[in-house]
């Protein structure tokens, strides 16, 4: 009811979202708050839209790093750079992309690789506010040591400093990393395809859905592959055992990259 309700006020789909990671965080977000029961929270989310940012926020689960799964960044470079050398103008989407992390560690690749002058990266959320961070392009300080950690497990071929200044408090990347990308609002549940893309990668985002939404999310990226474009997954989440199966081709069965083949 909680659920329904929010989608008819606000437009916000979380109907098909796994139930157990759902429920989990609805108690957590209703006892922060003080709220004993759900027909509460429902009263009080749909007559205070600052508390629906509040549920949002919550369920929107938005941990990232950059270089997450070294290896999968390791065997982009072996293997999709190939394709994308060919590319004249490469467009590659990152849904779900959260704070940003996973985004500039794309440009960075892309810049290493030379072909970042002729790419433009659209990363897109549900989430206002990290995508108000991404496009601040800042990270914690002390975050920097793993990701610098990462960069290197991943094939990093340069100084990691030398794509960001600091202050006290923050790593802050170069503009030259921003200016190719485009940080938009989009949800994979409601919204539709908005463009044609080489590759997009949706990590760590459908594990949080249930198969009927997967299967959606698939349908939706299918449609907006090119022909022959490459499609990335989080290491938990796979194609295998949904319709698609057939049109996608495994391309590293461990680092969850597929190929679009009909
Ligand atoms: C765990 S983070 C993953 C971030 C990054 N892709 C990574 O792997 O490090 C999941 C992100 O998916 C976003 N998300 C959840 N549901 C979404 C939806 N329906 N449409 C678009 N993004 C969504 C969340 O807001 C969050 O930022």
């Amino acid at each position: 009811m909680l659920l329904e309700a929010v989608f008819r006020q606000y437009g916000y789909d979380f109907r098909d979202y796994a139930y157990s990671s759902l429920n989990r965080r609805i108690s957590y977000f209703a006892q922060r708050l003080n709220i004993a029961t759900i027909s509460e929270l429902q009263g009080k989310i749909l007559y205070e839209p600052k508390l629906m940012e509040g549920l949002v926020n919550t369920l929107s689960i938005t941990v990232t790093e950059m270089f997450r799964d070294p290896s999968f960044f390791e065997v982009f470079r072996k293997k999709i750079i190939p394709y994308l050398k060919e590319i004249p103008h490469i467009r590659i989407w990152h849904a779900g992309c959260s704070s940003g992390e996973e985004v500039y560690s794309m440009a960075i690749l892309l810049h290493e690789e030379g072909l970042y002058e002729k790419s433009i990266i659209y990363a897109t959320d549900i989430n206002e506010k990290v995508l108000k961070e991404a496009k601040e392009g800042k990270v914690p300080l002390k975050k920097m040591q793993q990701y610098t950690k990462n960069y290197i497990e991943a094939g990093g071929i340069k100084e990691f400093s030398k794509y960001y200044c600091a202050n006290e408090k923050c790593a802050i990347f170069h503009s030259f990393l921003q200016k190719n990308i485009v940080f938009a609002h989009h949800n994979l549940v409601t919204d539709q395809s908005f463009n044609e893309f080489h590759m997009i990668i949706c990590r760590n985002v459908i594990i949080y859905f249930n198969e009927q939404l997967k299967e959606r999310v698939f349908q939706l990226f299918y449609e907006s592959l090119t022909e022959d474009g490459y499609l990335g997954l989080g290491s938990k989440e796979s194609l295998i055992c949904s319709s698609y199966t057939d049109q996608f081709q495994e391309v590293d069965v461990q680092n969850k990259l597929f190929k679009k083949v009909t």
